[in-house]
């Protein structure tokens, strides 16, 4: 293969993926923050020695490719035009985001499942309750939810749905200043409003996001020119962007700590 069709190989793999691998990272490090010490040392003994939750955030994408059957689980397509998430419309088989994180969630609760079993259930959670808040993963135009609009952003062609999963935040501060931003949204009163609720709202709240930033900011197709998105698009999504991944993170935490003390 010549080097210019192994860096567009490269590049196009990281089209269809979750938030990029940065988003994710960032979500599991909240919420790795916020664990009880029951559920950390649960976890610790469940990864082994040398492994770490923020560096198997992206697994599930990874596997993604080559385990095609765990590839709807990453989002779930509610339509643009509804008021929000119907299981029988949505998500009729079961195969979709909302059901796999509830289906891994009592897995990894469940003491009588094997330590491999449970350590799969735990990859899968800390990846899809990520994913769940990338507003793009809980919503469709008729689009795959973003993938197949052409833009330009910030001079360069891509698409809505890599945006949110990595483009704006390729355009934000560092990720460790991003990590201390987020942690310091988290008051105990936000902590507390965030952790009600069930997957299932927060699967509407992420369609409202789409609905309300993500695709409200782009402008009507005129002619065969792709739009062409930059700072406008890019400041109106920096709030929702570290407002979703620190919601991811504390709702991640309260879900490995449910049961625990
Ligand atoms: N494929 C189809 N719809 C999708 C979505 N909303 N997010 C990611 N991949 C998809
Ligand atoms: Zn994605
Ligand atoms: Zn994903």
């Amino acid at each position: 293969m010549s080097r210019t069709v192994v860096l567009a190989w490269i590049l196009s793999a990281r089209l269809l993926l979750g938030w990029g691998v940065e988003g994710h990272r960032l979500a599991v490090r909240i919420a790795g923050g916020m664990l009880s010490p029951a559920a950390r040392l649960e976890i610790g003994r469940t990864l082994g020695p040398g492994e770490s939750l923020a560096a198997l955030a992206s697994w599930a994408d990874d596997v993604r490719t080559y385990r095609k059957e765990t590839d709807p689980w990453h989002y779930v397509d509610i339509p643009l035009d509804s008021t929000g998430f119907d299981r029988k419309r949505d998500c009729p088989r079961g195969e979709c985001i909302v059901a796999k994180i509830a289906e891994f969630r009592s897995q990894w609760r469940n003491p009588a499942l094997s330590d491999s079993k449970r350590r799969e259930a735990l990859l899968f959670l800390i990846h899809l309750v990520g994913d769940l808040h990338q507003p793009l993963h809980c919503a469709n135009n008729h689009d795959k939810g973003g993938n197949d609009v052409h833009v330009v952003f910030f001079h360069r062609p891509t698409n809505p749905h890599a945006i949110w999963d990595y483009g704006i935040l390729d355009h934000m501060p560092p990720e460790d200043q991003l990590f201390t931003a987020m942690r310091a949204m988290i008051t105990s009163q936000r902590e507390a409003q965030w952790s009600r609720g069930t997957v299932e709202d927060w699967a509407n709240e992420s369609f409202h996001v789409a609905g309300s930033v993500a695709y409200a900011g782009l402008p009507q197709v005129s002619g065969s020119q792709p739009m062409r998105l930059g700072e406008a698009y890019q400041l109106a999504a920096e709030p929702a962007v570290r407002e979703q991944i620190a919601k991811a993170g504390v709702r991640l935490a309260m879900i490995l700590n449910e049961g625990t003390r």
